[in-house]
């Protein structure tokens, strides 16, 4: 029984049960009106008190309804909320702990509300590219004033049910408990105390006015119209809020349900939902049982103190863990946690961070030239040069000194995990931890699973990286994991383009109209265009046969490594970082386009984008064939949290969706026409032919 009914006395209990947060599914809402009717039925009974068992009162939707027939059929919730309204005995919603989205709706379908303090209290739904649905932006101004119920309706966030409760005038609580274990008592002594009182106080009868009206409004719209000009559900919001304050009670529900149902069909909101739910699934390993024992992590080592070593290091401490960093130079060791501190004190002074917690981070940190120092630690993750025979002296040590059962992680971009994991004797305990730059700022961590690399390896990485507040994404061993090895893809034709008469600034451009929070060759020049420089001059070896752009190795001969240098793509001014299209860069691209021959031609900025994404499509597919990624929502994740793909989009292999699998196949069959561009590579990968044929998507 997802609610339980119990009488004691004059009151009758409903305490919704569906772990793990009391979610609003069928078989709770059916289960609620069951009790309703029980204790309409019992002459003995007075008054009823609803609340919550275990964790929460209710976290309001069931996520496992998502999308799903159970979340429309009756008793919809906005039928139950209206049955709650008309119930001739008083209704006590007895809230604790987690009362968000339509667990607060219910709520405010009672006609009494009693709160523990410390309850987090939400309308999270604009964090789904809805609005609440079942009520909420109309009675929620009602009792508590428009302007903080617009607050928390545009911006979903949590406020704790203390801070409400001492907002002048407010109508949300009628009583605060003094705490959440003796929540249910006093709810039930209020539900006595109120049992006889009539008329019953109904949210909706209460009224609603903002005393500057159409000003206000105005002001709210300007605003969410700067913060959200992509997403179309908060600009909603506010006009649903506007309409509680302006309308009769009833017009303003079936205005705020046809808002509703409009969000629920747009883009913005489908992507926001697959984000949501693929975030919750990336977690999730096929064959590893959620129930895999995990190893303890309690100190962690780090080698090398460069770029990433420090940023990797500073994802620890900030969780609490202790870290040894080792280096081979002290010098190397100085500079690395010099930044690490220049890092922190950046914070400190932007009032991010205070000076203890700062102190107390620092403290955590230990530095030093032995591995003797690592012979204890939990994890070790390795991010010293990216050269395969460093790799094998590093872990060919860590072998050596490691306790046994250490998880031996490498944060390689480009090399083989398998390979590194042969230089050890134990294999299993090898995996990739793929942090990216800057690595704490980063979220995305994609773990690399070598062929041996034992399940509870890959479990403890996993809960590890939420501790850390990373999304880790699960990628197999292959050239460029998930990310860099679609991205290879996108690069190559950011070039093609340039050969056929696009210039670096229409490229960017086009793309981040689309967008992607930098273009490609924005993007080269804040990474460093030698780092691909150095990979394509590897591959140039071992993949001869890949066509590539030369443009790209004709800036690096230029010395234009990017932003580091002062030139790239792009001219940059001394101390700035304003890309200024360049001259020089454009001569070089019509020199070399005049060699091969080709006549420039007008691209518009659809083909532009088509191009770029749809290469990322094309290449994931094949990685969703070749097992790399266990499933398309992996590779989603991995181009929202690492490559700045735009959230409204939902991700590549979503959006490919969206435009329909048929059309990115015709597309794609256009550019395999272009004879400057790569016909092999636009054969439509298997799988994606195989889906578009049938009508379906990768999800
Ligand atoms: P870096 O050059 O900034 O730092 C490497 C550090 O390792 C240097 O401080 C060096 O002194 C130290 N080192 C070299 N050999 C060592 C050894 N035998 N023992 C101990 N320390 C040693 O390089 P970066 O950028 O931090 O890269 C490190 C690793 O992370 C590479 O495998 C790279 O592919 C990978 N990576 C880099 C990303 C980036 O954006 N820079 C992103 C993701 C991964």
């Amino acid at each position: 029984m997802t609610a339980e009914y119990k009488v004691d006395g004059a009151i009758a209990v409903i305490t919704l049960n569906n772990p793990p947060v009391n979610g609003l599914g069928l078989s709770t809402r059916r289960a609620i009106v069951e009790g309703l009717d029980q204790a309409n039925a019992d002459p003995a009974v007075k008054a009823i008190v609803i609340t919550g068992a275990g964790k929460a009162f209710s976290g309001g939707a069931d996520i496992n309804e998502f999308g799903k027939d159970e979340a429309h059929r009756e008793p919809h919730l906005v039928s139950l909320i209206n049955t709650l309204d008309q119930q001739s005995k008083p209704v006590v919603a007895a809230i604790h702990t987690v009362c968000m989205g339509g667990g607060l709706e219910l709520a405010l379908g009672c006609h009494y509300r009693v709160a523990a303090p410390g309850t987090q209290v939400a309308l999270p739904e604009v964090k789904l590219g809805l609005l609440p649905g079942a009520g909420g932006t109309q009675r929620l101004p009602r009792v508590l004033g428009v302007e903080t119920a617009l607050n928390m309706i545009v911006s979903g966030e949590t406020v704790k049910s203390e801070v409400l409760a001492s907002i002048p005038g407010q109508k949300l609580f009628d009583k605060m408990a003094a705490s959440a274990e003796t929540l249910l008592a006093e709810a039930k002594g209020f539900a006595l105390e109120v049992a006889d009182k009539r008329p019953l106080p109904r949210v909706r009868d209460l009224p609603c006015k903002h005393p500057q009206g159409d000003a206000y409004f105005q002001f709210a719209r300007n605003m969410v119209k700067g913060m959200a000009k992509n997403y179309p559900a908060p600009a909603r919001c506010v006009d649903t809020v506007e309409n509680a304050a302006r309308k009769k009670f009833d017009e303003g529900m079936a205005l705020e349900r046809d808002a509703f149902m409009q969000l629920m069909w747009t883009p913005e909101s489908r992507s926001l939902r697959h984000l949501f739910m693929a975030e919750r699934a990336a977690s999730k390993i096929a064959d590893v049982p959620s129930d895999t024992p995990v190893r303890e992590i309690q100190t962690v080592g780090v080698i090398g103190a460069g770029t990433m070593g420090g940023g990797i290091s500073m994802n620890f401490l900030n969780a609490g863990i202790p870290v040894t960093i080792l280096e081979t130079r002290q010098e190397a060791l100085d500079r690395g946690v010099a930044t690490i501190r220049k890092n922190y004190e950046a914070q400190v002074k932007k009032g991010k961070l205070t000076q203890e917690k700062y102190e107390q981070r620092m403290a955590l940190l230990t530095t030093t030239l032995s591995y003797d120092a690592l012979k204890n630690a939990d994890l070790i993750i390795e991010a010293v040069f990216e050269e395969l025979g460093v790799k094998e002296a590093v872990f060919k040590q860590l072998d050596e000194i490691a306790r046994p059962g250490a998880i031996l992680a490498s944060n390689t971009s480009t090399l083989d995990v398998d390979k590194i994991a042969a230089f050890t004797r134990r294999p299993q305990d090898v995996v990739g931890m793929h942090f990216f730059s800057p690595a704490n700022v980063m979220k995305l961590l994609e773990v690399v699973r070598g062929k041996e690399t034992a399940k509870d390896v890959l479990a403890t990485v996993m809960k590890l990286a939420k501790k850390i507040k990373k999304t880790a994404v699960v990628s197999g061993v292959c050239d460029g994991f998930i990310g860099n090895r679609m991205i290879e893809q996108y690069s190559r034709q950011a070039g093609f383009l340039l050969d056929e008469g696009a210039t670096p600034a229409q490229v960017d451009k086009a793309i981040e109209k689309f967008g992607f929070a930098m273009g490609p060759f924005r993007m080269g020049d804040l990474a460093g265009n030698d780092i691909g420089w150095a990979i394509r001059k590897r591959r140039a070896v071992e993949r001869a046969d890949m066509k590539y752009s030369k443009t790209a190795d004709k800036l690096c001969e230029l010395g234009r490594y990017g932003q580091k240098t002062g030139a790239g793509w792009y001219d940059y001014q001394p101390g700035k970082r304003d890309a200024i299209p360049s001259e020089q860069v454009n001569q070089m691209i019509e020199a070399h386009r005049k060699e091969l021959g080709i006549a420039p031609r007008k691209i518009s900025d659809e083909e532009i984008v088509q191009r770029l994404v749809f290469a990322l499509v094309n290449e994931g597919a094949h990685i969703l064939e070749d097992g790399i990624a266990g499933k398309s929502g992996d590779i989603d994740m991995v181009y929202l949290t690492g490559y700045g793909f735009p959230i409204w989009r939902g991700g590549p292999m979503h959006y490919a969706g969206e435009v329909g699998l048929f059309n990115v196949v015709q597309a794609m069959k256009r550019f395999a026409a272009n004879p400057n561009d790569d016909a092999q590579f636009w054969q439509p990968a298997p799988l994606l032919a195989r889906l578009a044929a049938e009508g379906r998507q990768f999800s």
